[in-house]
């Protein structure tokens, strides 16, 4: 461990630039339109103007103490993940299945950590958030817990960490901004795919300004999971299949919107304003469920009266400056993954999917083998040279969710400003329940609410410069 620590401060001397932070343009705010939700700033009513979250500093926390909830596929995976990372002491874990809890701590039998077990009810999430042993709850359970126990724990002094998904309602969006400024705690936004390494070499190429303006973007979650959607062993209580059911929109907006958004400095110089989204019908999911439905019917005869989300999803976003973006979602289609990841600039574009990410700064081709070897050697980001190694060996998602890991528990411990903040939690949610309601109204356009009260204006750019002294050590 010494020599990572070594490791680390030397490469924090060589490695110090960062990202440049881009000048904020001054802007004027338009009028509003009518809202349907009819929710931009009313929830806060005419008191002092709320605390600013984006570019906190909260106080330093030498161990970040964690306590884990939800701990099925995601959170059991995050719980050995996070262990890699020396500062942190794992001190609870919670589920409502005492077997998950338990296999939770059997995974890290060999660390120093002794964490309590919240687990047996459904509220047991609640003696965690209270305990005065833990500085952050982790969040990995269904979509429709987030909020409540993310409001919870901020309510209880406690920073969170959240799992991506998509919003119940608009109206939740405000609640986790409100418990989040009322509380100064963080809401950490766990959108690991902000963290990809294409991803990251994208948003310094656009900080650096190689593709010049940028003026679109696109983003997807396309990803075949039919199979594990209609597995009652997949996930508690087929919870995912049954969101599929609550109406037509994009279910998982996050993961292509979150990098793109960045890119476009979106609720830090620029904001989403409006969207128009349109569904396909379901061609398949209907279908399924009527086989599935015939091999076991006490568990799929429930869903036999719903009608399914149409299998693709596409809305396009414009943007207060003027840029758009398309941002797609199907999940039950014979597709090949794909994230697309789209960025259209002045001077040059990038295009992540299919894989391998290219480049190009003309038209009339992608950059050669040669010339992306030193484009990656000109903007790869400090840290990504100083762990996307590590990353690799210890894995999640090919690496991006150790970095994302390592990146806001060492924001904790430095007292640094988080990268992906409850603005951008309410944000990047809000396209679920945006969406449905512009399919449900024939493809309508609807306002998308400034979570950030008009700060977009002034909030500074995602800066992941780790030019500090005291980098968090990883354990090999
Ligand atoms: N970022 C990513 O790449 C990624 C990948 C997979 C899943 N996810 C996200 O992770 C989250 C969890 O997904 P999953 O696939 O692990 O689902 P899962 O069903 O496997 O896990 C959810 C867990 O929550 C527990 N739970 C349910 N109610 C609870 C309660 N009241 N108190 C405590 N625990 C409770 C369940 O027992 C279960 O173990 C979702 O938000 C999902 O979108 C993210």
């Amino acid at each position: 461990m010494k020599n990572n620590r070594r490791y680390f401060l030397r490469l924090a001397g060589l490695l110090g630039a960062g990202i440049a932070s881009l000048p904020l343009e001054s802007l004027s705010l338009k009028t509003e339109k009518e809202n349907p939700f009819n929710m931009e700033r009313s929830s806060i009513g005419k008191g002092p103007r709320p605390f600013n979250m984006c570019g906190y500093r909260a106080p330093k926390i030498d161990t970040v103490r964690i306590g884990f909830v939800g701990l099925g596929n995601r959170g059991s995976a995050a719980v050995p993940r996070i262990n890699h990372i020396d500062g942190i002491s794992i001190n609870g874990l919670c589920d409502i299945r005492p077997e998950k809890a338990q296999a939770a701590l059997n995974s890290i039998k060999d660390s120093p950590y002794h964490p309590k077990l919240y687990s047996g009810t459904e509220d047991d999430y609640k003696a965690m958030c209270e305990s005065n042993d833990i500085d952050v709850i982790y969040i990995a359970t269904p979509w429709n817990l987030h909020v409540p126990i993310a409001v919870y724990a901020m309510n209880h002094g406690k920073h969170v960490c959240v799992e991506v998904g998509n919003a119940e309602s608009i109206e939740q969006c405000w609640e986790l901004v409100n418990a989040s400024e009322k509380n100064k705690r963080h809401c950490i936004f766990l959108e690991n795919c902000c963290y990809d390494f294409f991803e990251l070499l994208t948003l310094n190429m656009a900080r650096q300004g190689y593709f010049g303006d940028i003026v679109h973007g696109e983003g997807a979650y396309i990803h075949n999971n039919v199979e594990s959607l209609f597995d009652k062993k997949a996930r508690y209580k087929l919870w995912r299949l049954k969101e599929n059911i609550k109406g037509s929109g994009n279910l998982y907006p996050t993961h292509g919107l979150g990098p793109i958004c960045q890119i476009m400095n979106i609720n830090r110089g620029d904001k989403l304003d409006f969207l128009v989204s349109m569904s396909s019908a379901d061609f398949t999911m209907k279908g399924l469920e009527e086989e599935a439905y015939k091999k076991d019917p006490a568990t799929f005869g429930s869903f036999l009266k719903d009608k399914f989300r149409g299998n693709m999803n596409t809305s396009i976003i414009k943007t207060f400056k003027g840029r758009t973006i398309m941002l797609q979602h199907d999940v039950s289609s014979l597709r090949v993954y794909t994230r697309i990841h789209l960025v259209s600039g002045t001077r040059g574009s990038a295009l992540k999917y299919p894989l391998p990410g290219r480049i190009a700064n003309s038209h009339l081709d992608w950059i050669s083998e040669d010339e992306m070897k030193k484009v990656e050697d000109t903007y790869t980001l400090p840290i990504v040279r100083l762990l996307g190694e590590m990353a690799k060996k210890v894995g999640g998602h090919g690496g991006m969710d150790f970095l994302m890991d390592w990146r806001w528990i060492d924001c904790l411990r430095n007292g640094l400003p988080i990268d992906h903040d409850v603005y951008d939690a309410a944000l990047w949610t809000s396209i679920g329940p945006l969406s449905k309601w512009s399919v449900a109204h024939k493809s309508a356009s609807i306002d998308i609410p400034d979570f950030t009260r008009g700060n977009w204006k002034r909030n500074a750019p995602v800066d992941l410069s780790i030019d500090h002294k005291n980098l968090t050590p990883v354990k090999g």
